[in-house]
């Protein structure tokens, strides 16, 4: 019986074998990622969300906007097409947790920054179907009513600090300020209109 013949015919050796040859292949292609600057360093001009855009992000969290739309756009030709440049890992180095999605009944949004007026998104959001009749997208009225107190915008932005986020201490300390008394509606436009600003569109 040749060598070979032993493993094919142990179901419990070859998947021992199997599970090696996988687990090398995986090492061989994630390890590098975690120390190629392409993949750890932010990209040039990357700023952190301000405090009224990191509170505008956890309301997309909470509206579970991410159910619908993904922050992804995959290097092929009809994605680079329709949405801009492809989604490069640089920009979501401080992104936590992060909001790429898997899902799109709407468009994906990881560019959508700056393509409307502040006017449109407020619009939209109010009620998608004033401005895209056919829409299927839920309307969020309540956005422009619920105003925020800042209290705890402090301790998120210290929490992102604690990841790797380059808050400055003065910055966490004037988040509550900035925010309070905004609408959620101001601080998911603000949000919204952050998104893929950094690198250009056109590509
Ligand atoms: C049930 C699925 C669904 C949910 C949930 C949803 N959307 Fe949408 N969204 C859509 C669809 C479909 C469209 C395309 C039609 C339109 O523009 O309204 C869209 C379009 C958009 C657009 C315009 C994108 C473009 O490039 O034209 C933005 C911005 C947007 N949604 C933001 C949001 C935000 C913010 C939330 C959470 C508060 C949200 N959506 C929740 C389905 C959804």
């Amino acid at each position: 019986m040749k060598k070979h013949d032993i493993v094919e015919k142990n179901a419990g050796l070859l998947m021992v074998f199997i599970v090696i040859a996988i687990s090398f292949g995986g090492l061989v292609e994630l390890v590098p990622l975690f120390f190629q600057d392409e993949t750890t360093k932010p990209v040039d001009g990357l700023k952190p969300y301000t405090a009224l855009q990191l509170e505008g992000r956890d309301i997309y969290i909470r509206e579970g906007c991410v159910g619908c739309h993904s922050q992804m756009i995959r290097p092929l030709r009809a994605e680079v097409e329709r949405y801009g440049h492809y989604s490069v890992a640089g920009e979501s180095v401080w992104e936590f947790p992060f909001l790429w999605g898997s899902k799109r009944t709407g468009p994906d949004l990881a560019r959508v920054g700056q393509r409307y007026s502040d006017d449109w998104h407020r619009a939209h959001l109010y009620n998608p179907r004033d401005v895209v009749p056919e829409s299927v997208m839920p309307s969020y009225p309540w956005l422009n009513t619920a105003k925020l107190d800042g209290k705890d915008t402090a301790a998120k932005m210290t929490a992102m600090q604690t990841l790797g986020v380059p808050y400055t201490d003065e910055q966490i300390a004037a988040g509550p300020d900035e925010v309070r008394g905004k609408t959620e509606m101001d601080a998911i436009v603000a949000y919204l209109q952050s998104l893929g600003t950094v690198i250009d569109k056109r590509r």
